[in-house]
C-alpha cells in the first residue's frame, strides 16, 4: 500500500503540479480538494487520483474525514499575491491563517503527518544575504504597510506549527518557495481591447504571469519601483523535486525542520526578467515582432499596488538545510525555465484559439 496524502487547494500551481508528479512517480493516492479543477481536470481519471470541489472553509467535516483517513496533510490552499494582501488584507488573515489554523489542529488530534507552506516573504525586509532559516529575522514594515500580513501570517503559523511540534509532538516540515514559476502559475488575463490594465487586482499579479500577459497583450510593462529589485526565481519542477523528498522522508531527515527551498544561482533584476522574457518571446515562431509594441515603463509601488505596499530589494535563499537533509539542489537555470513556461503559455494561448477557429469554419 503506498501513501494517502491529502492536498487541500489541490488545484493550485504547487498543488495541481505535485499532485501530477505524484501520480506519475509512485504508487500513492492523492486525496484532493479544491473549489475548481481546470488545472487536474485531466487527472480526474486517474482511480488513485480522489478529488471533491470544494471550500475549505465550508466543507470541515469532509476535511476532518480525510485528515484521520490520510498519512500526509499538506494545506496549499492560500491567497499568495501581493496585489491581494493590499487590497484586501483580512481575506488572507481569514484564508491563510485562521482557515488553515483549524488544519493545523486537526493534524495535531489525529496524529498526522503535516508539509506546511511557510513562504520566503516570512524574513520580509530582512538586510540578510542570503536568509538563513535558523538566524535570519523578519523585517517588516508599519501596520499602514499591509503588504507585510501575508508575511505576518505566515510567521505566526511556523511559530504555532513549531510549538505544537514540541508540545504535542507534532510531526512536521516547513517549506519556504522562493518565488516558484513554471506552467500554471497563474491563469493569464483575456485581452481587453486595447486598454492598458491600472488595477494589479485585475489579471495575474505575479511578475512572471504579469509580464507574460502584457507581451501576449501588447500592454506596455510596469517595472515597479523601476525594476531595480531582485528576486531568485526557482523553476517548478525543482520545487516538486523537493516537495517529494520531503513527503519521502527518507530516514526522518525532513521532520520538524524547515527548509528554504529557491535557486541561488537564478537572481535577476526584474527589470533583466522583463528584458529576458520580451527576447526569449521573440524567438517562438509568430512572435518574433513582440518586443516592438511593448514598451518598459517605470511606475512607483505605491501608485501601482495602492500605499499599503512596501518592497524588499533583495531576496537570496540559503539552500544548505535542504542539501544536507533533503540532498537536493535546484538544477534549472532561468532561461530554460524561462523558456519552458513561456513555451506552456504559447501553447495554451494557441490551442484554444485554434480550436475556435475550426469552430467557426
Ligand atoms: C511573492 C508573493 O508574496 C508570493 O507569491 C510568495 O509567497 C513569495 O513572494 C515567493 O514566491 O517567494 P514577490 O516576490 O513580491 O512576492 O512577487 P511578485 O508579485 O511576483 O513580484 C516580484 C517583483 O516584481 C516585485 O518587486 C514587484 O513589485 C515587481 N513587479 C510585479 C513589477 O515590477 N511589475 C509587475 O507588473 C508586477
Amino acid at each position: 500500500m503506498g501513501l494517502k496524502v491529502l492536498i487541500l487547494g489541490v488545484n493550485g500551481f504547487i498543488g495541481s503540479s505535485l499532485t501530477r508528479r505524484i501520480l506519475q512517480e509512485t504508487n500513492w493516492d492523492v486525496y484532493g480538494m479544491d473549489v475548481g479543477d481546470d488545472r487536474v481536470r485531466d487527472l480526474l481519471v486517474e482511480p488513485r487520483f480522489h478529488f471533491k470541489e470544494g471550500d475549505i472553509c465550508i466543507h470541515q467535516e469532509w476535511i476532518e474525514y480525510h485528515v484521520k483517513k490520510c498519512d500526509v496533510v499538506l494545506p496549499l490552499a492560500a491567497i499568495a499575491t501581493p496585489a491581494t494582501y493590499v487590497r484586501d488584507p483580512l481575506a488572507v488573515f481569514e484564508l491563510d491563517f485562521e482557515a488553515n489554523l483549524a488544519i493545523v489542529r486537526q493534524c495535531v488530534k489525529y496524529r498526522r503527518r503535516l508539509i506546511f507552506p511557510s513562504t520566503s516573504e516570512v524574513y520580509g525586509m530582512s538586510p540578510d544575504t542570503p536568509y538563513n532559516e535558523e538566524t535570519s529575522a523578519l523585517v517588516t514594515g508599519p501596520i499602514e504597510k499591509e503588504r507585510w500580513i501575508y508575511a505576518s501570517c505566515k510567521q505566526l503559523m511556523d511559530r504555532v506549527i513549531y510549538a505544537y511540534g514540541k508540545r504535542d509532538n507534532l510531526h512536521f516540515t516547513l517549506f519556504r518557495p522562493f518565488n516558484w514559476f513554471g506552467p500554471h502559475l497563474d491563469r493569464l488575463y483575456e485581452p481587453k481591447a486595447d486598454q492598458n490594465r491600472a488595477d494589479p487586482s485585475e489579471g495575474p499579479s505575479r511578475v512572471v504571469t504579469r509580464f507574460m500577459s502584457n507581451i501576449f497583450n501588447g500592454e506596455d510593462i510596469i517595472l515597479v519601483d523601476g525594476g531595480r529589485q531582485k528576486r531568485a526565481f526557482l523553476y517548478v519542477d525543482d520545487g516538486i523535486d523537493a516537495l517529494m523528498r520531503i513527503i519521502r522522508d527518507d530516514g526522518g531527515n525532513a521532520d520538524g525542520r524547515i527548509f528554504n527551498i529557491g535557486h541561488p544561482g537564478n537572481e535577476v533584476s526584474i527589470r533583466e526578467l522583463a528584458e529576458k522574457m520580451l527576447q526569449i518571446t521573440a524567438q517562438f515562431e509568430g512572435y518574433e515582432g513582440v518586443g516592438l509594441t511593448v514598451r518598459l515603463i517605470e511606475k512607483a509601488g505605491e501608485a501601482h499596488y495602492g500605499k499599503g505596499y512596501q518592497d524588499l530589494q533583495v531576496r537570496v535563499p540559503c539552500i544548505e538545510n535542504a542539501k544536507k537533509h533533503l540532498n537536493w539542489t535546484p538544477k534549472i537555470d532561468l532561461h530554460t525555465a524561462l523558456k519552458r513556461t513561456i513555451a506552456f503559455y504559447i501553447n495554451q494561448r494557441e490551442v484554444p484559439a485554434a480550436a475556435k477557429q475550426r469552430a467557426i469554419a
